[in-house]
């Protein structure tokens, strides 16, 4: 029988962290060709998560770099249709809900080639994140939903869709299962910064709600500068660039560095005593890894962590942030929402068995 052909769009971090737990599954069934939007370029934001994850080289580079929300995402479609056209697949693979993952959902949609989302129905029902309005109108034309919670598979219900959903688990956990012993063996990142198990912060910072406004980044930042911990800070260039627009200041026990590759980071996860994000990923990798959480957001979409009481959600208030670090110790057993770490083997069957 002949091979499913699945063109899977890539463009920024964690869709590389994404793919590297399915890729490989996903070679001994379909033949699959990876397509770099070009969305995150730096290599610290791109080249070393190939380099290190085994990740397929993408076959196509569309090098569409940063701009605004419109102008990237347009010149994107109108790039991911070519590939489309020339490459004939019999579905398009996309992750999660940045830019990338709605030019890849539209132009394939537009062409009729079944869509595959995988990290479908999140929500944080707060309209105003970019990431919220790509991940509703990619669930909304979305052939095969591939879920990570029951959370998830409600949202879609409460929105009307049910045809095409399946819970399979989360792709980040299979992730973190398979890496976290390679991480522990290959990653010299502790000894790099002398740092010991335990004695630290992780933190990090990105999200353009948080980096957008003086305000919040201001209370984060003194929050920071007043909790009495030694923070280690991988920089995302987002962030390093609104920090100095802005004149901020970093204490010193803050300790800035480039943005880390996989390994390192789930090293520095790890073995961090708490970790202090915005991000979507880390909350989760937190848990899965046993972390105290403490989100710099109003909302998540991984409430499961929450309620869990291994995440708390802080706001961007300089007293939330210096309370939680100082108190936050959550001790109950964590439950297993995110699957059994086998979401990319699931798919699989879903994926040929699909019916249009
Ligand atoms: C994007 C996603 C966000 C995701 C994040 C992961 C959207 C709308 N946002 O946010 O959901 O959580 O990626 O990290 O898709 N930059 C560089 N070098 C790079 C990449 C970015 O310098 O390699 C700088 C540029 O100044 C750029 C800015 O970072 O303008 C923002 O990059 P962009 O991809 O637009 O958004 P992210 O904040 O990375
Ligand atoms: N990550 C990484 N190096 C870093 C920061 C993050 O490898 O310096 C990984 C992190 O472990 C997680 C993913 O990137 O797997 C999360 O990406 P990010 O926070 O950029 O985006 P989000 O998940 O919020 O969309």
């Amino acid at each position: 029988m002949e091979r499913l052909k699945i063109v899977t769009i890539l463009g920024a971090r964690p869709q590389f962290i994404k793919a590297a737990a399915v890729s490989s599954t996903f070679s001994k069934y379909f033949d699959e060709i990876l397509v770099h939007t070009g969305q995150h370029y730096d290599a610290n934001m791109s080249d070393v998560f190939f380099e290190e994850l085994n990740i397929p080289n993408p076959k196509y580079h569309l090098n569409i770099g940063s701009g605004s929300h419109g102008a990237m995402t347009g010149a994107m479609l109108a790039e991911i249709e070519k590939v489309l056209e020339i490459e004939k697949p019999d579905f398009v693979l996309v992750y999660g809900d940045t830019n990338s993952t709605i030019a890849g959902s539209l132009a394939a949609s537009k062409l009729l080639i079944p869509v595959i989302h995988v990290e479908a129905g999140l929500r944080s029902f707060n309209k105003a994140m970019p990431e919220e309005q790509n991940r509703i109108l990619t669930d909304h034309i979305s052939d095969l939903l591939f879920v990570p919670t029951q959370t998830a598979v409600d949202h879609l219900k409460n929105e009307g869709i049910t045809k095409g959903v399946h819970l399979v688990g989360d792709v980040m956990y299979d992730g973190i299962l398979h890496f976290t012993k390679i991480a522990r063996e290959k990653s010299m990142i502790l000894d790099e910064l002398q740092l010991q198990e335990g004695s630290f912060l992780l933190c990090t910072i990105h999200r353009a709600e948080n980096t957008n406004s003086l305000e919040r980044l201001t209370a984060i930042v003194a929050g920071l500068n007043a909790c009495n911990e030694s923070v280690v800070l991988p920089l995302h260039p987002r962030t390093l660039k609104y920090i100095a627009d802005y004149g901020l200041k970093l204490g010193d026990n803050i300790r800035v560095i480039d943005p880390v590759g996989y390994l390192d980071m789930v090293r520095l996860e790890s073995t961090a005593k708490k970790i202090v994000t915005d991000s979507g990923g880390i909350q989760k990798e937190a848990f899965f890894l046993g972390i105290p959480c403490i989100t710099m957001r109003d909302e998540t979409e991984w409430v499961e962590t929450v309620d869990n009481g291994w995440n708390i959600l802080v706001g961007a208030n300089e007293q939330k942030i210096v309370d939680a670090i100082k108190n936050f110790n959550p001790t109950s057993e964590r439950l297993t929402y995110f699957g059994e770490g086998n979401a990319a083997e699931l798919m699989i069957d879903l994926i040929l068995n699909y019916k249009n």
